[in-house]
């Protein structure tokens, strides 16, 4: 019997190889993209009560309303955008799966859904599992900018959709208000939906702006827009996101949802409504500002090569053209083994693996893992300083 190739993806993702590199080798590991620090103390208790209150049985379909009233007024408060929560907003288990229903409520076979690359790496397997195709477009390396001659050059009659995250995994790079501009200048009079990755929305860094699509008039007609709670509070093992987008649309992806999820963990909805609700401080930006210049004031001295400082995101990329010439693959795994730290290599992120010789550190972590990650970091420079490898 064979079974059904769904999509052209290889073996186990990068993310489950390198942290069970990191595990088999007692390495720090700044590869996966999760915190290692506790959540705020508030949102457990939530959760405790949500259980004691009996919000022990499935949710409604398309989330509590207690949630999706508190996501709507949030999105009043940081945005001054109105979103209806009974039509615009779906709770779904993490945005991954709703980036899946998103693509599965609007491709059909033979459709094509444009890339943007490096990507995160559920993207072009749920395009195809949808019988569409994935094309690809690359982003401008070292700021990994859109070119956006390559992507009006991408777009055919048969293009439906086009998938894009800021701010960026894995390059911390962020759309500036030009970038949706002209995007809508490049979709308008076509059948083109927007499939817009922003979850990691609130951390931004150095005063910059995060401009949602829903603060697009035009763009946002056409849109989904995608989130995880997971991100922005510290918990990814809750796998808690949404999905907002206009009535029509949103009618189209809880016909999805219905039969896949159907409803999503009834206390964990009920402890984020609660949150959500609760005063809110600066401190998720600000304190994943002072992790990522904490991480790059400590990498100053080591011989990685920091391009581009991450201007959002848990990522800051880094070159390490003075340490080897080894592919980026070769030189993660090396890494991990022989120095005790796993971070992710970014050709991965390219469907044709194309090696910028750049990794990929989290620094999402406590100032002691990034302490101790980066003294041994400093140690590769001692090894190899004046060697030729
Ligand atoms: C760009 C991007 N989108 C989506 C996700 C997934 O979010 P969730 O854990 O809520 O499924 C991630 C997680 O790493 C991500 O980096």
């Amino acid at each position: 019997m064979t079974l059904p190739q769904k999509h052209s993806a290889k073996g186990t993702t990068i993310f489950t190889v390198m942290s069970a590199l990191a595990t088999q080798h007692n390495a720090i590991n700044l590869s996966q993209g999760f915190p290692d620090f506790p959540i705020d103390e508030r949102l457990g208790l939530f959760l405790h009560e949500a259980t004691k209150e009996g919000f022990n049985q499935y949710a409604p379909m398309p989330g509590l309303p207690i949630l999706r009233e508190a996501i709507s007024n949030n999105f009043k408060q940081r945005y001054g955008l109105d979103i209806n929560a009974d039509t615009e907003i779906t709770v779904t288990p993490g945005a991954t799966y709703a980036i899946y229903t998103a693509f599965t409520s609007i491709l059909q076979a033979g459709d094509e859904a444009i890339v943007l690359e490096p990507a995160y790496d559920s993207y072009i397997p749920n395009i195809e599992m949808n019988g569409a195709k994935a094309v690809p477009v690359a982003l401008s390396a070292p700021a990994f900018n859109v070119d956006w001659n390559k992507v009006k050059a991408a777009i055919t009659p048969k293009t439906k959709a086009i998938i894009l995250n800021t701010p960026h995994n894995p390059t911390g790079a962020v759309w500036s208000r030009e970038d949706w501009n002209t995007l809508a200048d490049l979709v308008r009079g076509t059948e083109m939906y927007i499939l817009s990755d922003e979850v990691y929305e609130q951390l931004i860094f150095d005063g910059k702006e995060h401009y949602s699509v829903l603060q697009h008039e035009e763009l946002r007609q056409r849109s989904f827009a995608l989130y995880s709670f997971g991100k922005v509070f510290h918990n990814t093992g809750w796998k808690m996101g949404y999905c907002i987008a206009p009535p029509a649309l949103t009618q189209a992806f809880r016909r999805i949802h219905q039969f896949l999820a159907f409803s999503v963990n009834t206390p964990a909805q009920y402890a984020l409504a609660k949150y959500l609700a609760a005063p809110q401080s600066e401190l998720i930006w600000k304190m994943m500002q002072q992790k990522r210049d904490y991480f790059l004031e400590l990498m100053r001295d080591t011989p990685f090569t920091i391009h581009t400082p991450s201007g959002g995101s848990y990522f800051q990329v880094a070159g390490y053209e003075h340490i080897s010439d080894m592919p980026d693959m070769e030189f993660a795994k090396w890494l991990t083994v022989e120095y005790g730290v796993a971070t992710i290599p970014v050709s991965p992120f390219y469907s044709n693996k194309k090696d910028d010789k750049l990794i990929r550190f989290c620094f999402a972590k406590k100032e002691e893992t990034l302490r101790e990650a980066v003294s041994r970091l400093c140690s590769v420079s001692t090894a190899f300083r004046g060697q030729t490898r």
